[in-house]
């Protein structure tokens, strides 16, 4: 793929959505809005639009892909098999922002899955996604709509400018609701394991499936790179906060340094950093959380410093994409 490529944004209107659907059929990638990030689509069991997504993003090969279905009985041409615990979750959750790993189906090229047995699902609820799906009547493999370990977009124009001369076609939804990524979960093992926290929460899984492993996997079996570290990172540096942060955003002024401070309305104002204040409420923290990193980069600071979020089981994703965030290599 040449990154010479004319990118066109256009606005997620029938017409547009039609069109994205021909080019997704030839073969074509098109980035497209989902109820959690901005996703880059391509026919999922086409190997050369696989291949073209990968590319596209800088994407290691190792790192498999989600597929994207308009309905949950579209499972089977993408899964050999159809557990009852998946069908449990997906009759509670599905179209949203779940992802179940299921055993693949022999049409579902190697690319997607990374040479692996099993393949990753979602049904996504936005409602351009499911017109697009719909439209096009193909499975769309998406990752997130970013270079490899840079932030998922959450705007069409972090899109832009992550991967402007690197798509032919970007669908302009708006502001993607939920914020942050799916919640992927391993339907092949007993209990099913937990591979990356997101929008539905571990205890709205167990409330539908009872037992669910929370353990992290052990790091050699690379079951979920998405769980690695340089993922979900700011281009600038972040450091957690045990408390609202004040003390070392002071310090850090202090030394010279152009601070970013990702806190709340109700910490104390302080003078020489840029900050912005989030909203106390888990969705609208998750919807925002990205919009504020990206923005924090654009200022190009040294250093962002993050209040402390609440230590609850519910913050869980968020607390994992902070602490990803803050983690360098
Ligand atoms: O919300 C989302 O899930 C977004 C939107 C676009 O749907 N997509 C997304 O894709 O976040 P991506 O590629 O950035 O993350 C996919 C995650 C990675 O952690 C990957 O390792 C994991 O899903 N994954 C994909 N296929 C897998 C498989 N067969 N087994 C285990 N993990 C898998
Ligand atoms: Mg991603």
């Amino acid at each position: 793929m040449s990154e010479a490529m004319a990118t066109e944004l256009a606005p997620a209107q029938p017409a547009a959505i039609q069109r994205a659907a021909e080019l997704l059929r030839k073969n074509s990638l098109v980035a497209f809005p989902t109820e959690t990030v901005y996703g880059l689509g391509g026919h999922a069991l086409d190997e050369s639009a696989v291949r073209a997504i990968f590319t596209a993003k800088d994407r290691p090969p190792g790192n498999p892909l989600i597929v994207h279905i308009a309905d949950p009985s579209d499972v089977g041409s993408v899964a050999a098999d159809w557990p009852e615990s998946a069908a449990r979750l997906a009759a509670r959750f599905w179209p949203g922002p779940l992802t179940l790993v299921l055993p693949k189906h022999a049409q579902v090229p190697a690319a997607v899955t990374a040479g692996g047995p099993t393949v990753a699902v979602r049904v996504p609820a936005h409602p351009v996604a499911q017109q697009l799906l719909q439209c096009a009547r193909i499975p769309l493999a998406a990752p997130s709509a970013n270079r490899a370990s840079e932030l998922s977009p959450t705007t069409a124009q972090h899109v832009m400018k992550s991967m402007s001369g690197r798509v032919p076609l970007v669908l302009d939804g708006g502001k993607c609701p939920g914020g942050i990524e799916s919640t992927v979960v391993d339907m092949t093992t007993n209990p099913p394991r937990l591979l990356r926290p997101g929008l539905i929460s571990i205890v709205q899984l167990q409330e539908v499936i009872g037992e669910l492993d929370t353990t992290a996997p052990p790091t050699s079996e690379v079951r979920s790179p998405g769980r690695s570290n340089r993922h979900y990172a700011p281009k600038t540096q972040m450091i957690l906060a045990t408390d609202h942060g004040t003390m070392i955003v002071q310090d850090l002024i202090l030394m010279g340094m152009k601070v970013g401070w990702l806190t709340y309305s109700d910490a104390p104002q302080v003078d020489g950093c840029r900050r912005q204040d989030m909203p106390q409420e888990l969705s609208e923290y998750c919807a925002a959380l990205y919009a504020a990193l990206h923005q924090f980069d654009e200022w190009r600071l040294d250093c962002i410093v993050v209040a402390a979020v609440p230590d609850t089981p519910d913050w869980t994703a968020v607390r994992d994409r902070l602490e990803r965030g803050s983690t360098r290599g």
